[in-house]
C-alpha cells in the first residue's frame, strides 16, 4: 500500500515530515519532491533499505545512487580526501541542483555506490526535501522516483503511475520547479567533469571554478565496456513514439518544423511538437510531463525542437537526444 500525503511546498507541516521520517527510520521507502524531480528515498546507511530502491524501480545494480544530505557537515562525514574545489562549489551552489562525485567514506554501503570507491552527494533546496533531511538527520539515498526506462517524475501522479504499491509513502507537494535532474559533476577528475548536464548550467560552473570538461557517465561507461551483464540493459528512456530532432539555426528549425509537420499531416500520422521558444527553463519544467503524455496518447512522432545549449538548454538537449536514441551530448 502506498500512502499519499499532500504537503505545502512553502511551509511543510512538521507532522507530515515526522511521518516520513518514521518510514525512513524503519527502513521503508519515501518518495519526496526536490527542486529537480521527485526522488525515491531510503536511509542511505541501511543496505537492506537501499536494496528496496533497486527492486521498486527495477533499476540495474550497476547504477549508483545519489545521496542527499542536510548540509556540508553531513557530506563531509560520508566522504574522504575532499578537494579544495568542494568548498568553492558548495558555497556557491548548495543547496541546489548540483551533485558532486567524491571519494567515499568506508561506511557508505557498496549498494549505494554500486561498488565504486566514489559517492555522489547533493544538498537539495526544495523546502520539503530540506525539512525531511533536517528532521531525519540521516543521509537519504534517492534516485529519481520512476521505473527504470521511464521519464523522471515531476509530479506525485507520475510517481504513482510508476510506483504505486512499491513505495510506502509519497509526499505530494505538486509539480517540481526545475523539471530536469541535477548536474552531476565528478570532482575526482581534474579538471572536474560533467557526467550529466542538469539544473546548474555549464557556464555557471565555469564561472565559479574555471575549467570544466565533459565525460561519459556511468551508463555510457558500462555500455562501452559491455558490463551490463545478461538481461540487463543500459537503455535510456525511449518513448513509444519516434523522436525526430529539429536542429539548426532558428530559421532552419522553423522551416524544417513546418515541412515535417505538413508531411506528417498529409500522411495522417499522429504527431506532437516539443518546443519552448526563448524559454529554456519552461522547456525543462514541462519536458518529462510532455513525454509521458505523448506515450499515453499513442503519438506516432515527436518533433523535438532543440533549444540553444545555454543554461537549462544543455540538459534539455541531452535528454531529447537520449530519447531519440542518439546518446549524450558532448558540446
Ligand atoms: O536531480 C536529481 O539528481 C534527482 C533528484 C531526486 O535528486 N536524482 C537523480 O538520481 O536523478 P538518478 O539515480 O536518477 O541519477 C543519478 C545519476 C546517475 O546518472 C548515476 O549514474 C550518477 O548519478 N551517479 C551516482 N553515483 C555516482 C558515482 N559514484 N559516480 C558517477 N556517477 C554517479
Ligand atoms: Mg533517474
Amino acid at each position: 500500500m502506498t500512502a499519499r500525503i499532500t504537503i505545502d511546498p512553502r511551509s511543510p507541516s512538521p507532522d507530515s515530515i515526522r511521518q516520513a521520517v518514521e518510514v525512513l527510520r524503519a527502513g521503508g521507502l519515501v518518495a519526496f519532491p526536490t527542486e529537480t524531480v521527485y526522488g525515491l528515498g531510503a536511509h542511505a546507511l541501511d543496505a537492506a533499505a537501499v536494496n528496496k530502491i533497486f527492486a521498486a524501480k527495477d533499476r540495474p545494480g550497476w547504477d549508483p545512487l545519489i545521496v542527499h544530505v542536510a548540509d556540508t557537515t553531513m557530506a563531509r562525514s560520508l566522504s574522504k580526501d575532499l578537494p579544495p574545489l568542494f568548498d568553492a562549489l558548495t558555497e556557491r551552489f548548495w543547496p541546489g541542483p548540483l551533485t558532486l562525485v567524491v571519494n567515499k567514506a568506508a561506511h557508505v554501503p557498496e549498494q549505494v555506490t554500486a561498488g565504486r570507491p566514489t559517492v555522489a552527494l547533493r544538498q537539495p533546496r526544495h523546502p520539503v526535501a530540506a525539512a525531511l533531511l533536517a528532521a531525519a538527520r540521516l543521509p537519504i539515498a534517492a534516485p529519481s522516483a520512476n521505473r527504470f526506462g521511464r521519464p523522471s517524475p515531476t509530479s506525485a501522479e507520475h510517481v504513482l503511475e510508476d510506483l504505486a504499491g512499491r513505495v510506502d509513502l509519497i509526499l505530494d507537494a505538486g509539480p517540481t520547479p526545475l523539471g530536469v535532474e541535477s548536474t552531476v559533476l565528478d570532482l575526482t577528475q581534474s579538471p572536474p567533469a560533467i557526467l550529466r548536464p542538469g539544473g546548474v548550467g555549464r557556464e555557471d560552473l565555469a564561472a565559479a571554478i574555471g575549467n570544466v570538461t565533459r565525460a561519459a557517465g556511468v551508463a555510457e561507461e558500462v555500455a562501452a565496456r559491455g558490463l551490463a551483464g545478461p538481461g540487463m540493459t543500459v537503455k535510456h528512456y525511449a518513448p513509444r513514439a519516434r523522436v525526430e530532432l529539429i536542429d539548426g539555426t532558428a530559421d532552419e528549425q522553423t522551416a524544417l518544423l513546418a515541412r515535417r509537420a505538413a508531411e506528417l499531416r498529409k500522411a495522417g500520422t499522429k504527431f506532437t511538437v516539443l518546443q519552448s521558444p526563448g524559454d529554456n527553463q519552461r522547456y525543462a519544467r514541462t519536458l518529462y510531463a510532455q513525454l509521458r503524455e505523448a506515450d499515453a496518447k499513442n503519438i506516432g512522432v515527436i518533433l523535438a525542437v532543440l533549444p540553444p545549449p545555454d543554461g537549462m538548454g544543455l540538459a534539455v538537449r541531452d535528454r531529447l537526444k537520449r530519447a531519440a536514441g542518439m546518446g549524450n551530448e558532448h558540446p
